[in-house]
């Protein structure tokens, strides 16, 4: 029991955990701000780039198709019956944890951040209220059914430790400049 909902959740949101990670990776050129300032600080920054959002957001899209090809099998293997992604739902989860990062990028620049600074909290689940958020809006129905209350218990308690140890383990590797 308790392993199919953590199963489910953590497969329903592999769409969303992927694009982060893929735009440290992609990430470069021209940020999406172009440069331009509110105020005497950057709208978002040089952190947020279209070409590691534009990339995140693709992966984000490839992993859940290819995902969904492996669903019954895995799923037959665990035991557990695993959520598919129609393209809405795909689409929404993965550009919606890009479009998180990118907002919390500019509330941080708003409270006086500068690009690379932690912000506790906002951090760990910008991109999970993000994608949660687009998936709802893209994928209404799909949504209703695949977050059950219990799944996003799971995502809420689960996805900031992922988190967490996935960006130490990309500052390690010398991928990331801050290991946050
Ligand atoms: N990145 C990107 N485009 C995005 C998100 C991330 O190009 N939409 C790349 C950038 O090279 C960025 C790196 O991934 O520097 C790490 O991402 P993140 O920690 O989100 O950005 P920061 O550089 O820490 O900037 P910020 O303070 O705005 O979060
Ligand atoms: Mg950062």
């Amino acid at each position: 029991m308790l392993v199919s909902v953590v199963a489910g959740a953590l497969w329903a949101m592999l769409p969303a955990y992927v694009p982060n990670n893929a735009a440290v990776l992609a990430g470069g050129g021209r940020p999406i701000d172009g440069g331009r300032t509110m105020g005497d600080r950057r709208l978002l920054g040089d952190g947020k780039t279209w070409r590691g959002t534009l990339v995140g957001t693709l992966a984000g899209v490839a992993l859940a198709l290819v995902a969904n090809g492996v669903a019954g099998p895995v799923g037959d293997t665990v035991g557990v019956a695993l959520p598919r992604f129609p393209l809405a739902a795909a689409v929404g989860l993965a550009a919606g944890a890009m479009a998180g990062d990118v907002a919390a990028s500019f509330l941080k620049r708003r409270s006086g951040r500068e690009r690379g600074a932690a912000f506790p909290g906002l951090d760990q689940l910008d991109f999970v209220v993000g994608a949660l958020a687009c998936a709802a809006l893209l994928a209404g129905g799909w949504f209703a059914t695949t977050f059950t209350p219990g799944r996003l218990l799971v995502v809420a308690v689960v996805t900031p430790a992922l988190h967490v140890g996935t960006n130490v383990v990309a500052y390690w590797l010398g991928l990331k400049d801050e290991p946050w």
